[in-house]
């Protein structure tokens, strides 16, 4: 079978993760080239050498597949898009671009595997997911920790009704970032390009959330402030209340305020029959795994599912392109799908809208949220 050939839109700190997963998908699966508006050719060489030495999970001889002399660089996308043959292109950029380049990319026949957040209002989510569809074309959303093999047995034990009845989930994120991690970019913490901590840094957690309580967003209040990153716009730390359409209710509290480093990451999950509890780096170990059926101890789950991946994104982006590989060939959707990725923007867009307006917002409400609605919001909070 041919390999699907793939262009990386955006080559900065993310891009090295999408790089890896395309090498350790090398069979079906080929970079053809990278576009950066501020880079040029050393940046290829210095991704080409990066991976070389870093890379320890391929089961080859890293010459016999990566040719970085056969990636072709470019500043423009769309002069990149007319000169290549791409069925992929991956968008890696600052979040408040994804949606113009992958609107533009879908209507130039290529896959998309867009970083989350996908885009930076509901609208932009929506014209994704439309013009994927006209165009018979995939579009996925890196929301990667769903592939963690912790999340994957949480899902199955939620499936499979261990739980009995979920009414709540909470989703727990706390973390420091500095103002040496804001400097890396202009763009960070900007309400056009970022948004804040949720928006961010505890996107993942909010997608696993909602996927975990299997029902639609009925409500959501938000109440977020700016308490200790004068120099952001947006928001250090967030507090949601989603009550959805089953009744349970979500619960989310995400900082980037945490003294003096990161504290916690864990999504808990309560159900009548059980109660689980999932932590580590990027949600990657069991914590607690107690159900009425007594049928898995946590000593057995944490031996089957836990992992020691020391990278803070997890390992999740080379399952993740698995999957998309899969969809592709056989025309089925995604598992983390644009209408998938919609779900956490969401949530995020109407905490935020919830501030705004002092009041829980109903999904039902039609809503057209755009994180460029909140500019000034927090200016002296
Ligand atoms: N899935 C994850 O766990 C994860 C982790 C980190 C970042 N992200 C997401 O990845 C995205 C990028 O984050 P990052 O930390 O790599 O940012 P970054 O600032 O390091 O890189 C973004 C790159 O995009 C380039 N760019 C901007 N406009 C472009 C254009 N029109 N054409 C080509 N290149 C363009 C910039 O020059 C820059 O090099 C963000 O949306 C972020 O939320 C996801």
């Amino acid at each position: 079978m041919t390999k699907l050939k793939l262009a990386v839109i955006g080559c900065g700190r993310i891009a090295d993760n999408h790089l890896r997963a395309v090498l350790a998908n090398y069979r079906d699966i080929e970079v053809v080239a990278l576009c950066d508006v501020i880079k040029n050719k050393a940046l290829m060489e210095k991704l080409g050498y990066r991976i070389e030495v870093n890379e320890k999970d391929i089961p080859v001889n890293l010459g016999e597949i990566i040719h970085p002399e056969k990636i072709n660089m470019y500043s423009d996308y769309k002069e990149m898009l007319q000169k290549e043959d791409i069925d992929i292109c991956v968008i890696c950029t600052e979040s408040g671009y994804h949606a113009e380049i992958a609107i533009y990319c879908l209507n130039h026949n290529k896959h998309i595997i867009v970083e989350k957040p996908m885009a930076m209002s509901i609208k932009d989510a929506d014209e994704m997911i439309k013009t994927a569809k006209e165009n018979n074309l995939k579009l996925a959303v890196c929301h990667q920790n769903r592939f963690n093999k912790t999340i994957q047995k949480l899902r199955q034990a939620v499936d499979g009704g261990k739980f009995g009845r979920i009414f709540a989930g909470t989703a727990r994120i706390l973390w420091n970032r500095n103002k040496a991690y804001y400097d890396k970019g202009n763009w960070r913490g900007t309400w056009k390009l970022d948004g804040g901590c949720l928006l961010n840094q505890c996107t993942h957690n909010i997608d696993l959330l909602q996927w975990m309580m299997g029902s639609e967003i009925d409500s959501v209040y938000g109440q977020i402030g700016n308490y200790l990153h004068s120099y952001i716009q947006a928001e250090d730390y967030g507090s949601i209340i989603i009550r959805f359409d089953n009744g349970a209710i979500g619960n989310i509290e995400g900082t980037v305020n945490v003294y003096p480093k990161n504290l916690e990451e864990t999504l808990t999950i309560l159900g009548e029959k059980g109660t689980a509890v999932i932590g580590g780096l990027a949600l990657n170990k069991i914590l607690v795994w107690d159900f009425e059926d007594k049928k898995d101890s946590l000593e057995q789950v944490k031996k089957e599912c836990d992992s020691e991946d020391g990278n803070i994104y997890g390992g999740g982006h080379v399952p993740l392109y698995q999957d998309f590989i899969e969809a592709i060939r056989d025309n089925r959707e995604p598992l983390i799908s644009g209408e998938e990725g919609k779900k956490s923007l969401s949530i995020i867009l109407m905490a935020y809208k919830s501030q705004k307006d002092s009041r829980a917002i109903k999904y039902s409400e039609g809503l057209d949220i755009n994180s460029r609605d909140f500019e000034g919001m927090l200016n002296g909070s």
